[in-house]
C-alpha cells in the first residue's frame, strides 16, 4: 500500500512539473525531429553559419515528369545520338496523330506541311538553309538531339515538347521522311 502511495504522489508530482509553464515547450525527445533548423536565404543555419545550399546528390532524378538529355550539344554528341538514341514509345496511330498536331504547331511554319522545308517562313524568307528531311541523314536519334538542342539556325524545341511528345514529334518526321523518299 506504501508503495502505490509513493507511485501516486510520483505521477501527480510529476504532472505539476510538466504543466508549470503552458507558453514554453515541454521537455522533448529528439527535438530535431519536431523543430527544423531554419536556413536563411543563403542557405546559412542562423545556428553554426553551416551552408546547407548544396546540389543535388549525382544522379538525382527529377520527379517532375523531367528526364534528363545529358548528350552534349557538340558534333560528337550529334553522332553518339544518332548512333544509339531509340525511340522507346510504340510506333502507334494515336502517337503518330499527336506528332502530327504537334509538328503542326511547332515545326511547320519553316518545315513545311510535308517536311520538304517550304514552310511560311521559308517562302517568305525569314529563314534560310530549311531543308527538305528527304536530303538529310535522319534517323530517330539525331531527330531528337536537332529538338533538344537546335542546329544552327534552328532553336532548340526542348522546353516547348514535353519528353513524349518529342518522341511522338520524331516519329512523324520519320514518317514525312519516308514519304518524300518514296
Ligand atoms: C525557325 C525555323 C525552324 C523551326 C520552327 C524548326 N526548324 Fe528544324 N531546322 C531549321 C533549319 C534552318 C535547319 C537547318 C539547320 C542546319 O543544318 O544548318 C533545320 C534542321 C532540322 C533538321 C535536320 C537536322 C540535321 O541533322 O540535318 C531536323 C530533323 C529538324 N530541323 C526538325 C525540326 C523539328 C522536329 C521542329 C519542330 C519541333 C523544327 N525542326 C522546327 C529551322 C527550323
Amino acid at each position: 500500500m506504501k508503495s502505490l502511495k509513493i507511485v501516486l504522489a510520483l505521477l501527480v508530482g510529476a504532472s505539476i512539473v510538466s504543466c508549470k509553464d503552458k507558453r514554453k515547450p515541454q521537455v522533448q525527445y529528439m527535438p530535431d525531429m519536431y523543430v527544423s533548423v531554419p536556413y536563411d536565404a543563403n542557405g546559412v543555419t542562423s545556428a553554426g553559419n553551416v551552408p546547407v545550399n548544396r546540389k543535388p546528390v549525382a544522379g538525382t532524378v527529377s520527379r517532375n515528369g523531367i528526364i534528363a538529355y545529358d548528350i552534349p550539344n557538340t558534333n560528337e554528341g550529334y553522332e553518339k545520338a544518332k548512333a544509339e538514341l531509340k525511340n522507346p514509345i510504340d510506333a502507334t496511330e494515336e502517337n503518330l496523330a499527336k506528332g502530327k498536331e504537334l509538328y503542326t504547331i511547332y515545326c511547320s511554319s519553316c518545315h513545311g506541311k510535308k517536311g520538304d522545308g517550304n514552310g511560311v517562313l521559308s517562302q517568305r524568307e525569314k529563314f534560310e538553309g530549311i531543308p527538305n528531311y528527304k536530303d538529310r541523314d535522319l534517323n530517330s536519334g539525331n531527330i531528337y538531339h536537332v529538338i533538344m538542342h537546335g542546329k544552327n539556325l534552328m532553336g532548340s524545341h526542348a522546353s516547348q515538347l514535353r519528353y513524349k511528345e518529342r518522341w511522338q514529334v520524331v516519329q512523324y518526321v520519320e514518317s514525312l521522311r519516308s514519304e518524300l523518299l518514296k
